[in-house]
């Protein structure tokens, strides 16, 4: 289970004021729970997706997974915990330009322990079947379509069997129809791998797909009817 305990995060302004973007937010996300975060653009998705990928420090507050918290982790440990526990899709791939389809997605197992062993091919060639990926292994992110290279940033954040997959916008780059097999496609995942899916979306399509929906207001999350 994912504990997010009074989380307070804010910015310095131009001006010099500071502005609280994220207000004591408190929030619990189940295993295996899918859960949609919507809010006017600037309310502060991102920077809670940040929190919660461990890519930024709150003010004050705290993150539990599975009791364990996150940010009495010293920057080695955080680093680890990323890599380990966290999957991340961000709005644009960030795929690497120079590595092929497969390279891609095994990279978070070469960060971790520098070779790929026999499992980890197996798991990455496991997940372009489920994505429908397979046959373009040997293609760059140049060679393939915007599509394409979404679900190889999926198979990516999926590699390392992280407990939680973070979705920051991840069919805002792609038409209709890509953006409704991507959504269909995270949650199946999601139900197979038990991972905890958050996704921050602006589209009330996918966002209806998830068990909750919550709207980011204020620096609170309020949980609204589907
Ligand atoms: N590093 C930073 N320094 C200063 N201000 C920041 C920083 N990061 C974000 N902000 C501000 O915090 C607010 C929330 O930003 P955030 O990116 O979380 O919004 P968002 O809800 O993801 O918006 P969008 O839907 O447009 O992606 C914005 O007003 C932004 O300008
Ligand atoms: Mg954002």
């Amino acid at each position: 289970m994912l504990e997010i305990k009074t989380l307070t995060k804010s910015f310095q302004s131009g001006s010099g004021a500071r502005r609280v973007i994220l207000d004591e937010l408190s929030l619990s996300v189940q295993d295996g729970e899918s859960v949609a975060i919507v809010g006017p653009s600037g309310s502060g998705k991102t920077t809670l997706l940040n929190m919660l990928g461990a890519l930024d420090r709150p003010d004050r507050g705290d993150v539990l997974l599975n009791g364990e918290s996150v940010f009495s982790k010293n920057e080695k440990q955080l680093a680890e915990f990323r890599n380990r526990s966290i999957g991340f899709v961000f709005q644009l791939h960030h795929l690497l330009p120079q590595l092929n389809l497969m390279e891609n997605i095994l990279l978070p197992v070469v960060a971790q322990q520098s070779a790929v062993d026999a499992a980890s091919r197996e798991r990455a060639e496991k997940l372009t079947r489920k994505l429908g990926i397979t046959g373009l292994q040997n293609q760059r992110p140049g060679q393939l379509s915007g599509g394409e290279c979404q679900r190889t940033a999926v198979a990516r954040a999926l590699i390392n069997q992280p407990r939680i997959l973070l979705a920051d916008e991840p069919t805002g780059a792609l038409d209709q129809q890509s953006s409704t097999q991507l959504a269909d496609l995270l949650l199946q995942l999601n139900r197979e791998e038990n991972t905890s899916l958050i996704v921050v979306t602006h589209s009330m399509a996918l966002a209806s797909k998830m068990d909750k929906i919550y709207q980011l207001e204020n620096g609170k999350l309020q949980l609204t009817e589907a």
